[in-house]
């Protein structure tokens, strides 16, 4: 851990945990064939209200952002307003870009809260204990984020042809919730907005600053709706969920 960083950073206890969760879901879901995926069915609720209801469920997570596309505003107020999240601080609309989202969101965040979670609109089946996971383990580190092994042999190619296989036990995919000391992302994703930078994540705005992440644990449910084919294994997996 840099210095500076260390100096700058307390590990809270749990009890003195105040953590706010920004929700990015204004994207325009451009692999879904059409589709919008924040308030398509999964199950018996749109795919929003899982994991709208998964973070309520945390008891560090104390406010929701929910950050949305301009033509989304009223539905989602609605649907917040309609399923009593109480939790629900703000709906706000998003930027062209996910970094300018989660910023649109986290400046919205009250300053009592020490730890922001940002976690995918598009995540539904998140469960309480990798969100519990990754907000402890970011009270004492200041960055953490839920990964799982990647399955599958990777390559790394240009024009098709492959240009090197990295070895996959060093390989993990990383999901969301994504936690931090509040200070930190705020500045991180600001200086990533200022500069630029295409991220795809917000561990990698922390990570350009040379500042260190910690992986927690995952699951291979915590899948990211992102083509259509998602919203049936989605289901599938609340349908296999029930039958345990
Ligand atoms: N997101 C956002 N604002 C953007 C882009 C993305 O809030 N300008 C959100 C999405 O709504 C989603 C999450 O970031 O909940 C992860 O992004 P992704 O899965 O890439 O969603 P989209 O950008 O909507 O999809 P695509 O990349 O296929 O267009
Ligand atoms: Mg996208």
């Amino acid at each position: 851990m840099p210095g500076f960083w260390k100096r700058l950073f307390r590990p809270k206890k749990g009890d003195d945990i105040f953590c706010a969760a920004v929700v990015p879901a204004a994207g325009s879901a451009s692999r879904m064939e059409g589709q919008d995926k924040i308030l398509a069915p999964m199950g018996e609720w749109p795919v929003l209200l899982h994991t709208l209801k998964a973070l309520e469920a945390s008891a560090y997570i104390r406010e929701i952002v929910v950050v949305t596309r301009e033509d989304q505003i009223v539905p989602v107020s609605q649907l917040c307003r309609d399923c009593a999240l109480g939790k629900v601080s703000k709906v706000v609309v998003g930027g062209p870009d996910r970094t300018h989202s989660v910023l649109n969101g986290v400046r919205e965040v009250s300053s009592r809260a020490g730890l922001i979670a940002i976690h995918d609109g598009a995540r539904p089946l998140v469960t309480a204990e990798i969100i519990d996971e990754a907000i402890l383990q970011a009270s004492a580190c200041g960055a953490a984020a839920p990964a799982v092994p990647v399955k599958e042999t990777v390559k790394l190619a240009s024009g098709g042809r492959v240009e090197h296989t990295p070895d996959r036990s060093a390989l993990f995919v990383v999901q969301t919730p994504q936690v931090f000391d509040a200070d930190l992302i705020r500045g991180a994703l600001g200086k990533a907005a200022e500069e630029g930078a295409a991220l795809t994540d917000d561990c990698s705005a922390v990570e350009r600053l040379g500042i260190p992440v910690t992986l927690t644990r995952g699951s291979y449910e915590n899948i990211k709706i992102t083509t259509p084919v998602d919203l049936a294994i989605g289901e599938a997996i609340l349908n296999w969920r029930d039958a345990r």
